[in-house]
């Protein structure tokens, strides 16, 4: 039995306890104000109702000092994730290169600069206020794609990441980020800008930063921004 459903079963316990004291008492019901359980449909309607997930440090227990495909052999670090564990927004990268491998930190090399320049300057958040991870938890050697072996190797970390924190929005960044959540071929650059669904979370495609680097022009800056204030108007 995890945490969550220890928490829960303790919870139960304590009701019933609760229960049987007021009964004792005399009571034969128990009041309910149904306006507030509006107010709780409402809150969590962006949400998907998530059912007893692990939280962030027993997934990483999970994953441990992981050998599930061949990019072990050649990490240095593995790059699980970093923010805030109640975000609104995830946002999923492709895999670490050399800085965030050697810092075990996802997005800290230049493309991490650029991507935190577009939730600090872009979106006004704070980057500990959202969480960023990537498809792939260890560094593919010299920057290549992720695999497929390694991609579903890495796959249920990643959902199981998301559910933990349960966010309204999830960005997609660049081709194989898309791809892994959607579980096709995207077409990066005809999809970008709109709403997709991953397990009932909303996911919002856009280019990857370091695409930003390459080709950084007006237009493809005005672009990310249109994606951001989509993904900011869904929290
Ligand atoms: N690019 C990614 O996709 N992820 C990182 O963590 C860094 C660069």
């Amino acid at each position: 039995m995890n945490q969550t459903q220890k928490k829960v079963l303790r919870i139960i316990e304590d009701l019933k306890e609760h229960l049987s004291y007021l009964k004792l008492f005399g009571f034969q019901e128990i009041p309910v104000e149904i306006p507030s359980l509006e107010n709780f449909k409402n809150d969590v309607s962006k949400k998907p109702l998530t059912n007893m997930s692990l939280t962030l440090s027993e997934i990483k227990e999970e994953l441990g000092d992981c050998r599930r495909c061949k990019l072990f052999s050649t990490r240095t670090h593995i790059v699980f994730g970093v923010g805030n564990k109640n975000a609104d927004i995830v946002f999923v990268g492709e895999g670490p290169g050399q800085e965030e491998d050697k810092q075990g930190v996802p997005f800290v090399g230049m493309a991490g600069q650029k991507l935190t320049d577009i939730i600090e300057k872009g979106m006004g958040l704070k980057r500990s206020d959202v969480y960023i991870c990537n498809i792939v938890k260890c560094r593919p050697p010299n920057n290549r794609d992720p695999e497929k072996d390694e991609i579903d190797a890495c796959s249920s970390f990643l959902e199981k990441q998301i559910k933990a924190i349960n966010p309204k929005v999830i960005v997609a960044l660049g081709k194989p980020a898309s791809s892994t959540l959607l579980g096709r071929n995207v077409a990066i650059t005809r999809e970008r800008g709109t709403w997709h669904s991953f397990q009932g979370y909303q996911v919002m495609l856009t280019f990857h930063p370091a695409y930003l680097l390459r080709f950084y022009t007006e237009e493809n800056r005005r672009l990310v921004w249109e994606d951001m204030k989509k993904a900011l108007s869904a929290i």
